[in-house]
């Protein structure tokens, strides 16, 4: 018998059908995003033939019971800390990012690690020797991890049923397919059956899954945003590939907040959590430098000191370079162009460069005033005085405003041990004072270059 052929097709940024193909996705506006998939629905779609889904009812909200919404933990600090403190049960979670970041070490590792759960890793791109291979590099800390090499995921769903995992790790979803569906896998009709499908299963069984999925050069896991919609919780995996550390951001949790960063670092053995970022965001310089300050900076609640570094230099020809490494450029020109108008600084004729170290992105604007400090220093050539940091956010006029959540930066700085901190003077004092450290306020920019340099 001759199966009913169904074609349609879909835009391959964010999962439209469309019956005929279209130049512009009226969806999402992408342009020539529109491919043709064959799609042979049998009775219904994958995720109703999953026998045993119980029928919801509606009740009133005062009567849903609470408590079934248990955090796993996953014995792992970092993650955990993402998730908003460990994993949901039941939940469905998209981890991304782009080929070789590490999506797959840091998924086995939550799977390896002595965390009592049972795990079930399936691999659709890797073999049971190569995963072996990475098991014994990160060290095997749970009798309890099964893995499984397989792309279909009717014969998945019945492994999950056998095995009855508390956890479940697909690897990736671009490999698996779905009988129910006639393309190939990775196109956006597969992919969206197959995480449909798990979503079911996961809310059904109150089984845990991590799908992880390659995101594209411009940004975007391939048939990302119908992931993005049916997930509990989108994670992205990110880092500068020549650099070993890695972040890993919550971009989407709906049950907790997703500001929370978690670093890694890639060793040799696997990926280490970073519990202190500030180890490794700073260099102990032998002698002082120029173009070289320390900005206080808070990312989710956990605050953390980094430098910034800045190159200053005679633009060769007409038009100066800018450029900015892990940073907007856009805001660095902005910030530049307050420099000249404000501290009458000749930024025009000069090239800037600019620098974080360990290959971070940053978009916290409580770095302005770091980024500026780092610049007047480049600028005159002038190391800045040792010990000191930086955290404010700067305006247009050149007025020094506060930035958010000062006083955990200023606690931080001290704890490092620096003696001086620069922040607003717009700022509420403190409601108590930090042993240790001295609080210089400032209002304006102008004011910068004499709290940076003074003679002690
Ligand atoms: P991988 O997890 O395969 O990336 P993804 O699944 O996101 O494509 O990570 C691959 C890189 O990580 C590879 O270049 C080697 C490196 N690596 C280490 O540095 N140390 C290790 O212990 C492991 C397992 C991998
Ligand atoms: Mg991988």
């Amino acid at each position: 018998m001759a199966a009913k052929v169904k074609k349609a097709f879909f835009c391959k940024n964010c999962g439209f059908e469309a019956p005929k193909w279209l130049g512009r996705c009226p969806s999402c506006g992408e342009w020539n995003s529109f491919t043709e998939e064959i799609i042979a629905r049998e009775s219904g779609s994958a995720a109703a033939s999953i026998a045993n889904v119980p029928l919801s009812k509606p009740q009133r909200v005062s009567e849903i019971r609470e408590g079934d919404r248990r955090r796993l933990d996953l014995g792992n600090s970092e993650i955990n800390r993402v998730l908003g403190g460990g994993l949901v049960a039941g939940s469905l979670v998209l981890l991304g990012g782009e080929p070789g970041i590490g999506k797959s070490t840091l998924s086995l590792q939550i799977a390896l690690s002595p965390n009592g759960l049972r795990t079930l890793y399936v691999s659709g791109e890797e073999s049971a020797e190569q995963i072996k291979l990475r098991a014994s590099r990160i060290g095997i800390g749970n009798e309890e991890c099964i893995v499984y090499t397989e792309t279909l995921l009717e014969n998945i769903i019945s492994q999950i049923e056998e095995q009855r995992p508390d956890i479940v790790i697909i690897d990736s979803i671009q490999t698996m397919y779905t009988d129910l569906i006639d393309s190939s896998a990775g196109s956006v009709s597969q992919i969206r059956e197959c995480a449909a499908t798990l979503l079911k299963y996961a809310k059904s069984t109150g089984t845990s899954i991590f799908i992880i999925g390659h995101i594209t050069k411009d940004g975007t896991i391939a048939g990302p945003k119908i992931l993005e919609h049916i997930v509990d919780v989108v994670l992205q995996f990110e880092g500068d590939g020549n650099n070993i550390y890695r972040i890993l951001r919550g971009i989407k949790n709906r049950f907790g907040a997703t500001f929370e960063i978690g670093v890694f670092e890639m060793l040799d053995n696997g990926l280490r959590c970073v519990d202190n970022p500030s180890e490794i965001l700073l260099t102990h310089y032998d002698e002082p430098l120029s173009g070289i300050a320390v900005g206080a900076s808070v990312d989710g609640i956990r605050p953390y000191l980094i430098e910034v570094q800045a190159l200053v230099s005679n633009a060769a020809y007409g038009t100066p370079q800018r450029n900015a490494t892990g940073y907007d450029s856009r805001r660095m020109n902005m910030l530049l162009a307050i420099l000249e108008k404000r501290v009458g600084m000749k930024m025009f004729t000069k090239d800037v460069f600019l620098n974080f170290a360990g290959g971070f992105r940053v978009q916290d604007t409580g770095l302005d005033m770091a980024i500026v400090a780092a610049v007047i220093s480049s600028y005159y050539d002038r190391p800045i005085n040792t010990g000191i940091c930086c955290a404010g956010e700067i305006g247009l006029s050149g007025e020094v405003r506060p930035a958010p959540r000062t006083e955990q930066r200023i606690a931080e700085a001290a704890r490092l041990g620096f003696r001086k901190i620069v922040v607003s003077g717009y700022m509420a004092k403190p409601s108590k004072s930090v042993k240790g450290i001295e609080i210089i306020r400032i209002n304006n920019i102008a004011q910068l270059p004499k709290a940076l340099f003074a003679e002690e």
